[in-house]
């Protein structure tokens, strides 16, 4: 039964919702791209261990956190470690806020070129077709893309409206296997291309000579936006546990499953690319640019059943996108919730109306309205919060990867490992029995030390150094 908070019908909806959620533009998007940059191999050993050595901890520890106090970010935060710790869940809150009025502009791209390769599949591609004009011209176009991220908006609030089991974890159920299939499909394809083999090496052999030292932050800041931490997303799912579900097993599920999807969206994408000869040149640049901007004509010019594959690919990447920002509508609508005692349905309107307001600021920030697009904040502070990037979009990215996920990271690290004490933590982890290291004392370990000074370092990075992981 959905209780009065709402809770997962078993394991496997808290499995296949965080798997949701984890799942993104980070996987598609992101980690394609970073993982280009950084030339290769070397780059996704690093990531791996990133994920093992701080992203798998965290992940257990917000789950914990949500688990043991039944409470949504700042309620968990404050029963867990005390009374003044509220203040970074509701950090976590904002964090979810601004990242979801941004985010919800790119997952609306991915609408964009849904339409536009059914249309191509249907009637052919337009030889010549510049993809650098088309996506120039989509992004800068006001009207397309409030239309878009509106769409996307308004389906992202009708899950959170539903709840927790009739919405979140129904739609996780539903997706979830529909982007396996896809992405099962769509690797077939591209295994069978003449570049596969090239770009398994590329992503497979480890090469350190192409390794700078900053990649190495540049994989840790990553884990968190891809696992969905540092922001009390997963504090919240915790939440909804019920006290018969383990956090350990949970954890390495969506752990496994987000880095084995990124992986494979990555063999998919330089097997494209890989086999046009001359395409590695072109690719670099920007992030949007490999997603939005190479593949498309590269599916329908290059890659066998291409035609039918680029559709389904874009809606991979909307599923992908969809399964995330719900999660961060939740964040956001559950504090609510649970902190002003609002009704689910009301909490839900509220919150996705206020962040849409500012995912009209995002939408606008490509050149639609030129005060949004050229928005910048000058001086000492708009070069360290922003890194002095010009535009909406482009400051919100940069604060919200740079400075909110680490220090939100940092802080449940400090919560889980130094606040929480030894049995609170045991009896969510292990639910009572005393344990081996193995089952309780490495993750003490790791939450303690090696995670908040791996942390340090990026936030480090960050402040004195003026490192730039968006
Ligand atoms: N993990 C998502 C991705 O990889 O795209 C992004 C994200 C979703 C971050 C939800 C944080 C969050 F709470």
């Amino acid at each position: 039964m959905d209780g009065q908070r709402g809770n997962w019908s078993s394991n496997m909806g808290l499995i296949l919702a965080a798997t949701g959620s984890a799942i993104g533009l980070g996987n598609l998007w992101k980690f394609p791209f970073i993982t280009w940059e950084n030339g290769g191999g070397a780059f996704v050993l690093v990531y791996l261990i990133c994920i093992a050595a701080v992203g798998l901890p965290i992940m257990m520890a917000e789950l914990l956190i949500g688990r043991k106090t039944q409470k949504s970010a700042v309620g968990a935060l404050k029963d867990a470690a005390g009374p003044m710790w509220g203040i970074v869940g509701a950090w976590g809150v904002l964090c979810g806020f601004i990242l979801l009025s941004y985010y919800t502009v790119i997952a609306g791209w991915s609408l964009f070129y849904f339409s536009k390769s059914f249309g191509w599949m249907v009637s052919g591609f337009p030889s010549g077709m510049a993809m650098g004009d088309l996506f120039g011209e989509q992004s800068s176009n006001g009207a397309l893309q409030l239309g878009l991220s509106f769409g996307f908006s308004i389906a992202t609030v009708s899950v959170v409206y539903l709840g927790v089991q009739k919405g979140i974890e129904r739609i996780a159920r539903t997706f979830l296997p529909v982007l396996g299939v896809i992405l099962v499909l769509l690797l077939f394809s591209a295994l069978r291309m003449s570049g596969s083999g090239e770009a398994l090496v590329f992503i497979f052999q480890p090469n350190f000579n192409e390794l700078e030292p900053v990649a190495i932050l540049e994989a840790l800041g990553h884990s968190f936006f891809t696992l969905s931490l540092g922001m009390g997303c997963m504090v919240t799912y915790g939440s909804y546990i019920s006290k018969t579900q383990s956090v350990v097993k949970a954890s390495a599920t969506i752990v496994l499953l987000d880095t084995l999807i990124a992986l494979i969206a990555t063999v998919i994408m330089f097997s494209v690319i890989f086999s046009v000869p001359g395409m590695e040149e072109q690719v670099g640049g920007s992030t949007v640019g490999m997603l939005f901007i190479s593949l498309p004509e590269l599916f329908f010019t290059e890659v066998p059943l291409g035609r039918f594959l680029g559709p389904l690919f874009y809606v991979l990447v909307a599923l992908a996108a969809l399964t995330s920002t719900i999660s961060l509508l939740e964040v956001v609508t559950s504090y609510v919730i649970d902190e002003h005692g609002l009704a689910r349905q009301k909490a839900t309107l509220m919150c996705g109306g206020t962040v849409f307001i500012f995912t009209i600021l995002a939408a606008i920030s490509f050149g639609a309205v030129s005060g949004v697009s050229n928005l910048v904040v000058p001086g000492a502070i708009g070069e360290t919060l922003f890194g002095g990037k010009i535009g909406w979009f482009s400051m919100a990215d940069h604060f919200v990867s740079n400075w909110m996920l680490p220090t939100g990271g940092f802080a449940v690290t400090i919560a889980a490992g130094w606040f929480m004490t030894r049995e609170d933590t045991m009896n969510e982890l292990v639910d009572g029995t005393q344990p081996s290291w193995f089952r309780y004392g490495a993750w003490r370990f790791f939450i303690r030390f090696v995670a908040p000074t791996a942390i340090a370092a990026i936030i480090i990075a960050v402040m004195i150094f003026g490192v730039d992981f968006s």
